[in-house]
């Protein structure tokens, strides 16, 4: 299925193919390629080069990460998660480990390492849809995570499948078209909500 962002502005092949599917296929991951996922958010910027972010992963059919992970979603998202081969926490540590002083941008930084995974993975034909909809509290209690730390989203990381594969009401929200906010209305120049110079051609 072809869900490309709809743009005559020439944009990163990846960030063009990359979106949130929910009808994913159940067949594995291979492990060098979620290597070179991590591998990506590895080099994600982040102040002060701090890294806060964190991930734990699991993989379906072996040990209980995947599941404990897949306890801790919402009912909403556990109706499709359920084929999904990989599940991912991603967690921020909250304060630097240089001074211990809190770490205003730490949940910037995990977010644009989150960027960074879902970008790699559509390299390899794979697609990772971020989840906000979990029990967090839940989650961190499962896996003995430190105060220290906050888990934010889990991800579902798989290959696509058939919209087919999902029940009637996510099959209609798998084939609806993505839309987006038009750029005069989230850039601005000179003032507040103000066209910005570079829209005017
Ligand atoms: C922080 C965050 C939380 C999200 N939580 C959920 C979620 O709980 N369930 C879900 O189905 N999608 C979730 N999404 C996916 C968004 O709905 C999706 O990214 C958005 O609709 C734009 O669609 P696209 O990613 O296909 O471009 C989340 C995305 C982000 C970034």
């Amino acid at each position: 299925m072809n869900k490309e962002a709809i743009t005559n502005i020439d944009l990163l092949k990846v960030i063009k193919k990359r979106w949130s599917p929910r009808a994913f296929s159940e067949r594995p991951v291979e492990k060098e390629k979620l290597i070179e996922i991590f591998e990506a958010a590895r080099w994600s910027a982040s102040g002060y080069n701090e890294q806060p972010w964190r991930f734990i992963v699991g993989i379906k059919g072996t040990g209980t990460t995947w599941q404990k992970i897949y306890n801790s979603l919402m009912e909403a998202n556990q109706l499709w998660c359920y084929r999904t081969p990989v599940l991912v926490l991603l967690i921020g540590k909250k304060t630097f480990s240089h001074d211990n002083s809190v770490n205003h941008w730490y949940q910037y930084d995990v977010g644009q390492a989150a960027a960074y995974i879902s970008m790699q993975a559509i390299k390899n034909e794979l697609y990772a849809h971020q989840l906000g909809g979990l029990n967090t509290k839940e989650a961190a209690k499962s896996f003995d995570i430190p105060d220290d730390y906050e888990v934010f989203t889990a991800m579902a990381i798989g290959y696509l499948d058939s919209p087919d594969v999902l029940a009637d009401n996510l099959k209609e929200m798998e084939l609806k078209s993505r839309t987006r906010k038009k750029l005069d209305e989230i850039v601005f120049s000179d003032k507040w909500n103000s066209k910005s110079e570079i829209l005017f051609s």
